[in-house]
């Protein structure tokens, strides 16, 4: 465990009613602990997931864009609106890391392309181009990620096979478990959400809740969805 704790930092707050204090998640967050090494974000599509992991991205001097600390690129890189405004309490800082944003993975492959000189050492032997969207995700997850570290990711199982979550669930084991990492996932997969002791956080309109799985909004859907698919989707497409 590195990342203790998330706080906001109200003082500093004067634009209340814009971006990103508009958005109900943000604008109530006052402070979030960290009590497990493995942390889902989970809520529906705009509730504000990726602005708080990106701004904890942002803090932890990670470039916003996707990236460990040694790689810095331009390409679709953002600015953190709320980084500035956010309090990381460590224990012990975490020196190594990584954020992985699913929409600019794309770029960091043709970033790695241009710098690489070890002939992708850490990312399974060939360029992430001339490999499946999935191979690549799994390539990275199962040879750049080292120990002692921390990871923020943002939608993950974007590229994966519920198959290859399932291995991801174990690469997820090892790492926290064996390895000493800590991990901040942004996710809408119930099969990632179900891994035993991580803590779950829920974001909505009444802001940041920590819920148990079988309570999350996406377990609950795709639960009922399986049980009751037929009249659901009668329901659903034929009203
Ligand atoms: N740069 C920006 N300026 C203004 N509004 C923004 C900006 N970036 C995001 N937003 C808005 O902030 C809200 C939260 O966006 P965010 O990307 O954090 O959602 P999310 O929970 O990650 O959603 P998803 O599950 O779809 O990835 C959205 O309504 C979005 O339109
Ligand atoms: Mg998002």
């Amino acid at each position: 465990m590195f990342l203790k704790e998330v706080q906001l930092m109200k003082e500093r707050v004067v634009q209340t009613g814009e971006y990103p204090f508009d958005i109900p998640s943000i604008g109530t967050f006052e402070e979030m602990e960290l009590e497990s090494p493995i942390t889902f974000f989970v809520g529906e599509n705009g509730s504000g997931k990726s602005t708080l992991l990106e701004a904890i991205a942002d803090q932890c001097g990670f470039n916003t864009a996707g990236g460990g600390r040694n790689h810095f690129y331009e390409v679709d890189s953002s600015d953190s609106a709320l980084g500035a405004f956010l309090r990381l309490s460590w224990m012990p800082k975490a020196t190594n890391g990584f954020f992985l944003r699913a929409e600019s993975f794309y770029h960091f492959a043709s970033y790695l392309d241009e710098v690489d000189d070890t002939g992708f050492a850490g990312y399974g032997g060939k360029s992430l181009h001339h490999q499946s969207h999935g191979e690549s995700f799994m390539s990275l997850f199962s040879n750049r990620f080292q120990g002692n570290a921390l990871y923020l990711l943002d939608e993950p199982e974007a590229a994966l096979s519920p198959q290859r979550q399932l291995t991801f669930l174990r690469i997820l084991k090892e790492l926290s478990e064996e390895r000493g990492c800590q991990f901040i996932i942004a996710t809408h997969s119930p099969i990632l959400l179900a891994y035993p002791g991580a803590a779950i956080h829920e974001f909505s309109e009444d802001g940041i809740a920590k819920v148990d799985y079988e309570d999350t909004e996406h377990y609950r859907i795709t639960k009922y969805f399986m049980d009751h698919r037929e009249s659901f989707l009668r329901r659903i497409l034929e009203d």
